[in-house]
């Protein structure tokens, strides 16, 4: 039987933030900003002992962390976090997407670094107790969206290497457009040499910042060379398509089958790679999962049996891909311009998200 508490938006207590922007400040603060750069008044905590559990639920002004030196998550990385957006629909209403993903997956990477997860239930809470302050943040132009982020680190002062006995929880906001600068736009992918994102029985599955500070050098190696982003290869043999730095990856073919690399316990589930592979699927279209071998893909864009490939993920939203560079090779993707179909599913599930189409698979939770 579950005796575990019920947990509600009402047992995070409110500590105002004083200082909160004004409207005419949150209005300027909100103006085209860059992504994870601009933070809402408030941010939602709580606090997990070892003879304890979850306690201390609170939303508290935003402001910096009080950290020991000898915390766990500065020395060991002990820590998970998510990404997962609040939308303004035209009702003024605001509206999560899929965000009971997010709450699993949370849960499934914190078991993964020995972190206690948080309840499906208690994550609800945590962002419906943010946005009931905070819900102005939630923007209304165009494509943008708040940007949710929730972390769990261990917290406490041991230089020891065992799980941590302190634990905290926070979900910070922040107002965001598009992930990459200049909007959307067909982005270049780099091919990682000789780095790799995650090897198998590693941590690649799950949501933690070391896989992405790995993926930074790499990064920046795209970044020298002219690439928005990093394409990871499989730790084993170095052959086939895994993600990039920070979203999923799809190639849509010829005969109109689109593929994806096969979850193995080294790539990201994705929320929104779910939800393109659902999407697809729904409208009769042929998805594979499959090990993709960089060669073949290769040697699809150059004959054309590969018209379209495209990135996914929270914050990318669905970004089509021009080119695929290294530095043996430079493949322009078709014509370069953004596929028709990729074009299509962006729309699809933009159209979902902010409520202008019906929300048929039941993915979008009112919160107020
Ligand atoms: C997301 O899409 O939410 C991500 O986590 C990608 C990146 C911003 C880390």
């Amino acid at each position: 039987m579950d005796v575990s508490p019920t947990v509600t938006a009402a047992d995070y207590a409110l500590i105002r933030n004083p200082d909160a922007a004004s409207p005419t400040q949150r209005t300027a603060a909100m103006e085209a900003p860059a992504f994870g750069m601009v933070f809402t008044d408030h941010m939602a905590r709580a606090t997990w002992t070892l003879d304890g559990g979850w306690a201390d639920r609170r939303i508290v002004p935003f402001e910096n962390l009080s950290l020991h030196p000898g915390a766990t998550v500065l020395h060991y990385s002990q820590q998970v976090f998510e990404g997962l957006k609040a939308y303004r629909w035209a009702d003024g209403s605001t509206r999560l997407f899929r965000p009971e993903g997010n709450a699993r997956r949370m849960a499934a990477s914190a078991a993964r670094l020995g972190l206690p997860a948080i309840t499906e239930e208690d994550f609800l809470a945590s962002v419906e107790a943010l946005l009931s302050v905070d819900g102005d943040w939630v923007p209304s132009e165009g494509e943008s969206s708040l940007y949710l982020r929730p972390v769990i680190m261990g917290t406490e002062a041991c230089l020891g290497v065992r799980p941590s006995q302190e634990v905290e929880y926070l979900l910070m906001a922040c107002p965001v457009g598009a992930y990459f600068s200049g909007g959307v736009r067909p982005v270049s992918i780099w091919v990682a040499q000789g780095f790799h994102r995650a090897g198998e029985g590693g941590t690649g599955q799950a949501k933690t910042g070391g896989n992405y500070a790995g993926s930074l050098m790499p990064q920046q190696q795209a970044q020298d060379n002219g690439c928005d982003q990093v394409l990871f290869l499989d730790a084993r043999k170095d052959k086939y398509i895994e993600e990039l730095g920070g979203m999923n990856v799809f190639a849509v073919r010829r005969d109109g089958t689109i593929w994806t690399p096969r979850v193995t316990g080294t790539i990201l589930e994705g929320v929104t790679r779910a939800s393109v592979i659902e999407l697809l699927r729904t409208e009769g279209r042929e998805v594979i999962e499959r090990d993709i071998s960089l060669e073949e893909l290769r040697a699809g864009i150059a004959d054309g049996s590969v018209v379209e490939l495209f990135a996914c993920g929270t914050a990318a939203v669905i970004t089509p891909i021009a080119r695929l560079v290294s530095p043996d090779f430079d493949e322009l993707v078709a014509d370069g311009g953004p596929g028709a179909l990729t074009m299509h599913l962006r729309g699809r599930l933009t159209d979902i998200q902010y409520g202008r189409a019906d929300d048929v698979h039941g993915w979008m939770r009112r919160v107020n």
